[in-house]
């Protein structure tokens, strides 16, 4: 019997968006962030130990290297647990995401938390992640690990809304899931503007940040905004969260294109959607307000009970194979499988 294990892992949709480090090497972000862990959309990594010279990892059933541009990140991640904690097995690792391949959603957040939480699940043989947080792994732990992967990873490591707090200094970097999925019944509809992957890589765009005149400024307005989303999530107030949701975005897209070399991830198409849901929100057809993370992609975000007039709204305009739909989720899971 060989022990193999599934770690599926949700993505998450940023309301106040990491965007700039003070430190690349150690991740330290340049201002706290906040997001919602999304429920579908999702990345399911399954690994177990091999006897092999080299970890193997295959990516919707194909196989990819060490040397593929997509999946570097993956492997330098992998090396660098393995390293940290001395785990010297190798691992084939088989991994898929649940939206089309190619969708240009950005996967980093999903696919960096899943392989951590299957790679540690492996080398320790936990079979759930209670088992792994009783092997000293605890949820914070696992949630930094996962942020060395990409930082938005960490996030993903708790269901509901979770805050991400920059700290005094690298080392006292923190997470915390602030409300649970119950807390409120959030939705996020997304609109596939572009298929293909980015132009450029939201881990290197994050450089260029500190060279936009209006990065600085964005950083001394972050706190105060975070406590307004705080407290318009608390009372679960859409008029108040919706604004703050868009002024956010546009404000990353404007310090994205302000920077040099400017990065410009918004289509003629997107931006004129942006205006017409403004449009269709003051004739009262809609409540739902947009997000845009670094990428071509409108989220919009709506509560439970304005799903169906969107969903209308929104497919006079739009092919099914253009929307994803999804909702506030409960996190990560890990479970042990064992094979014949
Ligand atoms: O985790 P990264 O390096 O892919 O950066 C994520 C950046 C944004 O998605 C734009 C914002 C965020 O907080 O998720």
């Amino acid at each position: 019997m060989s022990f193999s294990v599934r770690a599926i892992a949700p993505s998450n949709i940023a309301f106040l968006k990491y965007w700039g480090k003070r430190d690349s090497v150690r991740q330290w972000p340049a201002n706290d962030s906040l997001s919602m862990t999304l429920s579908s959309l999702a990345t399911t990594t399954e690994a177990r130990i091999i006897d092999a010279p080299d970890h193997s990892l295959s990516f919707h059933k194909q196989s990819v290297t060490r040397g593929d541009p997509r999946f570097v990140k993956a492997f330098r991640h992998l090396d660098g647990l393995a390293k940290t904690f001395g785990f010297s097995d190798r691992l084939a690792l088989e991994t898929s995401n649940s939206f089309p391949m190619g969708a240009g959603i950005a996967s980093s957040a999903s696919g960096l938390a899943a392989l951590t939480l299957a790679a540690l699940s492996a080398w320790t043989k936990s079979s759930s992640l209670a088992d792994l947080e009783g092997k000293d792994f605890d949820r914070q732990r696992l949630a930094q690990l996962s942020r060395q992967g990409s930082g938005s990873a960490g996030r993903s490591l708790w269901g509901g809304f979770v805050r991400w707090n920059a700290g005094p200094n690298p080392d006292q970097q923190s997470f915390d899931p602030v409300f649970d999925a119950k807390h409120w019944a959030l939705r996020d509809s997304i609109v596939l503007f572009s298929k293909s992957e980015k132009s450029k890589s939201s881990s290197d765009a994050h450089g260029d940040a500190w060279s936009s005149p209006l990065f600085r400024p964005r950083l001394a307005g972050s706190p105060e905004r975070m406590q307004r989303m705080l407290r318009a999530l608390e009372k679960c107030s859409m008029s108040e969260l919706g604004p703050l949701l868009e002024e956010e975005a546009l404000e990353m897209h404007a310090v994205m294109m302000t920077a040099t070399p400017a990065q410009n991830y918004l289509s003629e198409a997107a931006l004129s959607f942006l205006v017409d849901l403004r449009e269709a929100r003051r004739q009262g057809l809609i409540e739902a307000y947009f997000t845009i993370d670094a990428g071509p992609n409108i989220h919009i975000i709506h509560c439970e009970t304005e799903r169906l007039r969107l969903r209308s709204w929104l497919e006079t305009r739009f092919t099914d194979s253009d929307l994803l739909h999804d909702q506030v989720g409960t996190g990560p899971s890990v479970e042990g499988l064992n094979r014949e």
